[in-house]
C-alpha cells in the first residue's frame, strides 16, 4: 500500500542534514517513517534496494556505541553503499585536526558523515563546513535517530502518534529532549518525570513548548512519576547515568531513588501500556528485569527500527 505512494527523489530532503528533529516538518518527518515501513517490508520479504550504489558514509565516534554503529554499518551496506567507521581515536581530530578542516576532507571523499559525539556545536560545526549531509548520531543534547526509530515503533504497536500519550521517566537528558521534540512534532503528548536537579534543558523545554503548541500536541514536566504515569501508552526511561557522567553513577542511584520502572509503576499506567528503552539498560536500575524481560517491553523492535529508520534516513538524505 506504501509503495505507490513514495516518491523515492523527495528533493526537499536530498542533501539536508539531521541534526534535531526540530529542523523537520510533520511532512518530512512522516515522509521519512513511511520510507521506513517501506524499507523494513522489503527486507522481510528478501527484496534488494540499494538506492545508494556507490556512496560512501563516514561514521564518527567519539563515544561508544553497539546499536548506532551496527544499524548504520549494515544499513548502508544494504542499501548498496560503503560505511567507513572512524573512531576519532584513530583519525587526526584525535590529535587536534578541527572539526573544519576534517569536514572539507572528509567532503572530498564521502557522501555523508554520521557523528557521535559530546558536544551539539560541534555537529553543529561539521555541518556547517561539509558540503555533504550531515547526521547527529547522538550528543549530549540530542539523540534523534533514535526517536525515528521509536516513532516508527509507536506507529506500529498503538497505530497512530498523534494523542498518545508517552511518559518518560528518568534524567532530563539526550533522550529526553529527543523525544520531547519527535512528540511536539508529531502530536502527541509527552510528560517528562524527572528528579529535581534532573530536568530537561529549559532551551529545549522552550522549545519544545513552542513546537507543540504549533502542531496539537502537549509536552509538560511532572516530578511524581505516579501521577506522570496516570492513563500512559508508552512509558520510556534511559540510563540515569549517561556517557561522559560514569564518576557521577553512585550519586544518581541515589538522585533517581523512586525513578525505577517497574512493575508498581506499570499498575498506574494503561492495561495495554508499552514499555520502551533506547538501551543499553541496567536492570535493576532505572527499570527492573521483570519489566524490561516482560510482556509490555519493545526494546528489541525498536532496536531493530534504527536499522530500517536509518536505511529511510540516507535514502532520503543521500540518494
Ligand atoms: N541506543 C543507542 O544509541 O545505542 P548505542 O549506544 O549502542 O548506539
Ligand atoms: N542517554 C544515553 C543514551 C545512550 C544511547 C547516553 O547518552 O549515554
Amino acid at each position: 500500500m506504501i509503495t505507490k505512494e513514495i516518491n523515492f527523489q523527495q528533493q526537499e530532503l536530498k542533501g539536508r542534514d539531521f541534526l534535531t528533529l526540530a529542523d523537520y516538518t510533520p511532512k518530512e518527518i512522516n515522509y521519512l517513517l513511511d520510507l521506513a515501513d517501506y524499507i523494513k517490508k522489503q527486507k522481510q520479504e528478501g527484496i534488494a534496494f540499494e538506492p545508494l550504489k556507490g556512496k560512501t558514509l563516514g561514521m564518527i565516534f567519539e563515544k561508544s556505541s553497539t546499536r548506532t554503529r551496527v544499524s548504520f554499518e549494515a544499513g548502508i551496506y544494504q542499501l548498496g553503499g560503503l560505511g567507513i567507521f572512524l573512531s576519532s581515536k584513530d583519525i587526526q581530530i584525535g590529535r587536534g585536526e578541527t572539526i573544519s578542516d576534517t569536514a572539507q576532507v572528509l567532503s572530498g571523499y564521502l557522501d555523508g558523515i554520521m557523528i557521535r559525539t559530546f558536544s551539539q556545536e560541534t555537529v553543529e560545526e561539521l555541518a556547517d563546513k561539509a558540503n555533504i549531509p550531515v547526521i547527529n548520531g547522538l550528543t549530549d543534547l540530542y539523540h534523534p535517530c533514535q526517536v525515528l526509530a521509536d516513532l516508527q515503533t509507536i506507529k506500529e504497536i498503538k497505530g497512530k502518534l498523534g494523542g498518545t500519550k508517552v511518559v518518560y521517566i528518568g534524567d532530563g537528558n539526550n533522550m529526553a529532549h529527543s523525544l520531547m521534540i519527535g512528540a511536539a512534532i508529531t502530536g502527541m503528548e509527552l510528560v517528562v518525570s524527572a528528579p529535581e536537579g534532573y530536568q530537561p534543558n529549559p532551551s529545549v523545554i522552550e522549545k519544545a513548548t513552542k513546537l507543540a503548541a504549533e502542531h496539537g500536541a502537549k509536552v509538560s514536566i511532572e516530578v511524581d512519576p505516579t501521577v506522570a504515569v496516570k492513563d500512559a501508552d508508552v512509558i520510556y526511561t534511559d540510563v540515569w547515568a549517561s556517557m561522559g557522567q560514569e564518576e557521577e553513577q553512585l550519586k544518581r542511584e541515589l538522585d533517581f531513588d523512586g525513578y525505577q520502572v517497574n512493575e508498581n509503576l506499570l499498575a498506574s499506567a494503561k492495561s495495554d501500556v508499552t514499555f520502551m528503552h533506547c538501551l543499553p539498560a541496567h536492570r535493576g536500575e532505572e527499570v527492573s528485569a521483570e519489566v524490561i524481560d516482560g510482556e509490555h517491553s519493545v526494546v528489541f523492535q525498536q532496536a531493530e527500527n534504527r536499522l530500517h529508520a536509518q536505511k529511510a534516513l540516507m535514502t532520503a538524505l543521500m540518494g
